[in-house]
């Protein structure tokens, strides 16, 4: 149907039809108007595989769902660093939909990991918007192949679980700008979503879902997205400020009492009938490009997802430490795999994203046909290891050549709802852990959580995988990690502090007890880390290989450049040991000498890219950096700015391993607004390239001043000037100081005339 006949179509409904049409008909589906053909259309989560409800629904992975493929959660995902390959997740994902006949399956979940406690972390992909977002798009980019919508959510910073439907994110422009919205908008720009989900939470004061600026002026206007916004369940809280703010569709359903709202209001003069059309259009046109593409006969080959969901979780899997080599293990040899998630792994997490697998893989089941043997070590439901828990484990691990401990973080632990109140992984693991250590010197953990754990036992085991939340066929995915099968590619999508309190989050996160402070600003997770030179447990986009990689020759097409200018960054990337193996080339850009204008982290990711090499063999990769890979956000201009002067492109395999680095020279073509009075100081108004040529000889005339009283030019009064006090003191001096120091009347008239000649 085209746009014409949408409109059409909704010229043919009446007020009561238009208004209902704003609100789902129950938990998961849109409404229908039968008399004019209008039908209605089902959503589901999300966002790792199909909660598809037929019965009892909630939105809390409470009631069963249909059988599903479980993929590994964003957490993991991000981990791969690999875009075609979660395209291709994507695809399966669409192809699931449309099977089950739904319209739009809800998710991605981008919001940014600002502390290791937020209970969602697990769901979501990364601290670095940017890898976040080309995650994100990717994923879209799959799915909606299919003909089928994604629902990108929760727009926005929603970024904790505490009081997540009433707390307020209080969060300054840039912050926004340059963390917490890039993920939605390099999506949005890129993979065009049908659909975007606005979150529960406040911002700076004003309900996302009420929120006009978010939803019309940032989201359509600026980024052009064109389908339809939802709801979260139960986020809206004034319907009729939602119309008008750009929030089409409230979810699940409002049981009629705010469709009687939007037609009253629209009655009574307060809310314009056009917009409720609007509204009605945005929905219209998503349902039809479903319904007319529908495909119910596409086929779902779950084991073929299962396959594909442990190839996936293989690649997501990251080796953090690797000492003498321990890993990859044997086959011949006995090896004792130690703890309750060997055999039930925990693979994915709590809250709407539950899936009902239709078959899990354990390390315990794919590892069937080598010398294993296994003790539980724990119980993750009690969250306890008795004695002999420990006994047996320990005894297993004398026994055997490596003890291999599942671990992690068990259910009750991190889930959609609430947030963690610590990092640390449970107690009684952490007991296992040291005493299987001391038992047997080759020790390897093997981690599952979907956000970082403190690690007190990391001096005394030799190696350590971080599987995440891997998703149903994880224990596949490890086995072929551990024995060699596949060589480890995963890069951490977050730093691991070290503990909890260095996080930069750490004193604001959660709020009380309505708001949360965003204070830490744009410094979140490695951007703070870098700029304080702080130790942290593993750094952000770090990963061993069973192989080892080389960078060299790092090249731009151009070392001076203008703001409105491409580059293009070339490395040479080589496998330099005796394996196949996958790199990570990671690009960062940062300002060479910190500027004058904006305090900016150290770097920032601006590329990535993932390379599969033989031994010995070497590929060129290569970047284009745009204005974007250089600028910050500016207040004054509302818009991204690039400061002229000298920036600094790093390469390597982790924001802490950067063996490559070129510089670069940016002419800036926008001056940004500057307003002078008499209280501007001497070093802004001589920082600005205009401000000089206009100031020069009034500021030199002035400085005579500060050659305390000797006489103009003269060799005494010039030294009395280039003390470095005295320059100090002329620098932060305002154009009032002018007069103080021995002005008069003449003095004044001079200022306010130059005033006038800098503000033109
Ligand atoms: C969650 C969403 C989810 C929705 C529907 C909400 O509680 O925040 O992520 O899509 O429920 O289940």
């Amino acid at each position: 149907m085209n746009q014409e006949e949408i409109k059409k179509l909704i010229s043919q409904m009446t007020l009561e039809e238009k208004a209902g049409l704003c609100s789902g008909a129950d938990f998961w589906h849109t409404k229908a108007v039968e008399r004019l053909g209008i039908p209605a259309t089902m959503v589901s989560d999300g966002p790792h595989g199909l909660r598809k409800q037929d019965e009892e629904a909630d939105h809390l992975g409470i009631n069963d769902s249909i059988k599903a493929v479980c993929f590994p959660a964003a957490s993991a995902t991000a981990a791969s660093f690999n875009t075609e390959m979660i395209e291709k997740m994507g695809e399966s994902l669409g192809e699931a939909c449309q099977h089950e006949k739904l319209s739009v399956i809800l998710g991605p979940a981008v919001n940014i990991k600002r502390s290791p406690l937020c209970g969602r972390n697990f769901e979501y992909f990364s601290e670095d918007p940017f890898l976040a977002g080309k995650m994100a798009a990717s994923l879209i980019k799959g799915i909606q192949s299919k003909n089928v919508g994604t629902s990108i959510k929760h727009f926005a910073l929603n970024n904790q679980e505490h009081r997540r439907m009433s707390s307020s994110a209080e969060c300054d422009e840039r912050t926004m700008r340059e963390i917490y919205f890039p993920p939605f908008e390099i999506a949005v720009k890129e993979a065009k979503p049908w659909t975007v989900m606005c979150s529960y939470n406040r911002i700076n004061g004003v309900f996302a879902s009420e929120n006009h600026w978010l939803l019309t002026e940032v989201l359509r206007d600026k980024w052009g997205f064109d389908g339809y916004v939802m709801s979260d369940w139960g986020a809206v809280s004034d319907r009729v400020e939602g119309i008008k703010a750009g929030l089409d569709l409230e979810m699940p359903a409002s049981g009629g009492i705010n469709d009687a709202k939007i037609v009253k209001a629209v009655q009574e003069g307060k809310l314009d009938e056009k917009l409720v059309d609007l509204c009605c259009e945005r929905i219209l046109n998503i349902v039809f490009r479903y319904t007319e593409n529908a495909r119910p006969d596409t086929p779902w080959d779950k084991e073929a997802h299962h396959k594909q969901a442990a190839d996936i979780a293989a690649e997501c899997i990251v080796l953090l430490k690797n000492e003498d080599d321990l890993l990859p293990l044997n086959k011949e040899d006995e090896i004792a795999f130690i703890g309750e998630f060997a055999e039930k792994p925990r693979f994915q997490g709590g809250g709407s994203s539950h899936i009902n697998c239709f078959k899990i893989t354990s390390a315990l089941d794919a590892a069937k046909d080598l010398k294993i043997t296994y003790a539980q070590g724990y119980s993750a439901a009690k969250d306890e290891a008795t004695d002999e828990q420990i006994a047996e484990a320990v005894s297993a691990a004398k026994k055997a050549k490596v003890a291999v401990v599942f671990a992690g973080l068990p259910d009750s632990y991190e889930s959609e709802g609430y947030d963690r109140s610590h990092m640390r992984m449970p107690k009684c693991q952490n007991r296992l852990i040291e005493a299987v250590a001391e038992a047997n010197p080759n020790t390897v953990v093997v981690l599952h959580n979907g956000s970082p754990v403190e690690m007190p036992w990391i001096g005394k085991v030799k190696a350590v995988l971080e599987a995440y939340l891997g998703g149903q066929a994880v224990g596949e995915a490890e086995v072929r990690v551990l024995f060699g099968d596949e060589n480890p590619s995963g890069h951490l999508p977050e730093s691991f502090p070290i503990k909890l309190e260095d996080n930069p989050s750490y004193l604001f996160f959660g709020g009380e007890p309505a708001a949360s402070e965003y204070r830490e600003g744009i410094f979140v997770g490695y951007r703070y880390y870098d700029k304080k030179k702080m130790s942290v447990l593993f750094p952000f986009g770090h990963g061993l290989s069973y192989t080892t990689f080389a960078y060299s020759d790092l090249k731009l097409s151009s070392t001076s450049i203008k703001d409105t200018d491409t580059v293009e960054a070339t490395v040479t990337v080589t496998n330099t040991g005796k394996r196949a193996g996958k790199a990570v080339v990671q690009l960062y850009t940062g300002a060479e000498n910190g500027f004058v204008n904006a305090v900016r982290p150290v770097r920032e990711l601006k590329g990535f890219k993932k390379v599969a090499l033989e031994p010995g063999e070497s590929k060129i990769v290569s970047f284009t950096l745009d204005k974007r890979s250089f600028a910050t956000w500016r207040t004054e201009i509302h818009d991204w700015w690039v400061e002229g002067g000298v920036y600094t492109v790093e390469v390597g395999s982790s924001s802490a391993d950067l063996p490559v680095k070129a510089c670069l020279n940016i002419e800036s073509t926008v001056s940004l607004p500057k307003h002078y009075d008499i209280n501007s100081i001497m070093m802004d108004i001589m920082a600005d390239p205009k401000g000089r040529e206009i100031a020069a000889e009034f500021i030199r005339k002035g400085m005579s001043v500060f050659g305390g009283g000797q006489e103009e030019g003269s060799e005494a009064a010039n030294e009395a000037i280039s003390s470095d006090m005295s320059m100090a003191m002329m620098n932060y001096m305002p154009l009032r100081g002018m007069l103080s120091f021995g002005g008069n009347a003449e003095a004044e008239a001079a200022i306010n005339a130059l005033l006038a000649q800098l503000n033109r």
